[in-house]
């Protein structure tokens, strides 16, 4: 595996492949890589040639009050698991080679809608960070595919419209969510959890999948699905943020004619230090 700090080289290297004829499929990450990262690379290298992954801490997307200075930055470990995986190239680039006129002032992508609500509602700029870091990412790198976790849903849906709406040529793919074996969806952000607190997270999980399964038998009482399961991770301990049922493709407010296969259950709980967000697609189950 290849090493990159630098755009320039690394836009040299994918170009040349691309001109080889090999597809050319990406793994954009902040390091801290998991399993459900490395899912993501292998399912970039079955539909490509040729994998690069990337891992930058983009300052852009953290608030104020957020990790940015705590956020585990662990390079050598994670190029070793990329490494093992079959990466081809690591792109790893400092702040100053992303933003090299600083962090003040940057043109930004600002996807109207999707970016307010849902988490963009509880963290102000941050989808705008995400969107512009992707967006400058497929500039430097020109991949032909990247792949997404479908976890961070929200997120997934945002770069897709990005994508379609500044015509970028990059295929979006979806992968599905890792989970530990009792259902929590494997995160960065879990080392947070205290022993006690990892052993109530998997709730946000079970409650998501059982709204996912009453509106998969018929139930269309949304709101009444929505705070009961509010309640119920309020009372194992959490802090929701949100409990929300949504269009899949849109993530608009649902109709109840709609079939069961066309809704997305998302929700986000505050649980000691850490925030767990997670989803259910009802066509999923
Ligand atoms: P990060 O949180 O490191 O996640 C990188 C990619 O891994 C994202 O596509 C995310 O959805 C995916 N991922 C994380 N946990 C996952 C899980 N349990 N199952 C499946 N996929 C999972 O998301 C970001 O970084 C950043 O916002 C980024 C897109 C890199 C822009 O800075």
């Amino acid at each position: 595996m290849e090493t990159y700090h630098q755009i320039e080289s690394m836009r040299a290297r994918v170009r040349a492949w691309q001109v080889e004829g090999e597809v050319v499929g990406f793994v954009p990450t902040m390091g801290n890589l998991h399993e459900g990262h490395l899912r993501l690379v292998r399912h970039a290298r079955r539909i490509s040639d040729r994998v690069v992954a990337s891992v930058f801490v983009n300052p852009t997307q953290f608030g104020p009050s957020e990790d940015f200075d705590g956020y585990p930055r662990t390079l050598e470990a994670d190029s070793e698991q990329l490494r093992a995986e079959g990466t081809d190239a690591l792109f790893a680039p400092p702040v100053s080679e992303v933003y090299p006129r600083g962090l003040d002032h940057v043109v930004t992508i600002h996807v109207p809608g999707l970016s307010d609500i849902l988490c963009g509602a509880h963290r102000p700029g941050h989808f705008t960070g995400v969107a512009t870091v992707v967006c400058k990412l497929f500039n430097m790198i020109a991949p032909d595919r990247a792949v997404f976790g479908r976890k961070d849903f929200q997120q997934y849906q945002i770069i897709r419209r990005m994508v379609a709406d500044l015509n970028v040529p990059v295929e979006v793919i979806g992968s599905e969510t890792a989970r530990a074996p009792d259902g929590l969806a494997l995160s960065s952000r879990n080392a947070y959890l205290e022993p006690a607190e990892r052993q109530i997270a998997p709730a946000l999980y079970r409650e998501l999948h059982c709204i996912a399964s009453s509106l998969k038998a018929g139930e269309r009482d949304f709101l009444q699905l929505e705070a009961q399961g509010w309640e119920h991770l309020r009372r194992v301990g959490m802090q929701p943020d949100y409990v929300s049922i949504r269009r899949r493709d849109t993530l608009e407010e649902p109709v109840p004619d709609l079939p069961a296969s066309q809704f997305v259950v998302l929700g986000a709980a505050r649980l000691g230090r850490a925030r767990l967000i997670d989803n259910i697609e009802v066509a999923d189950l």
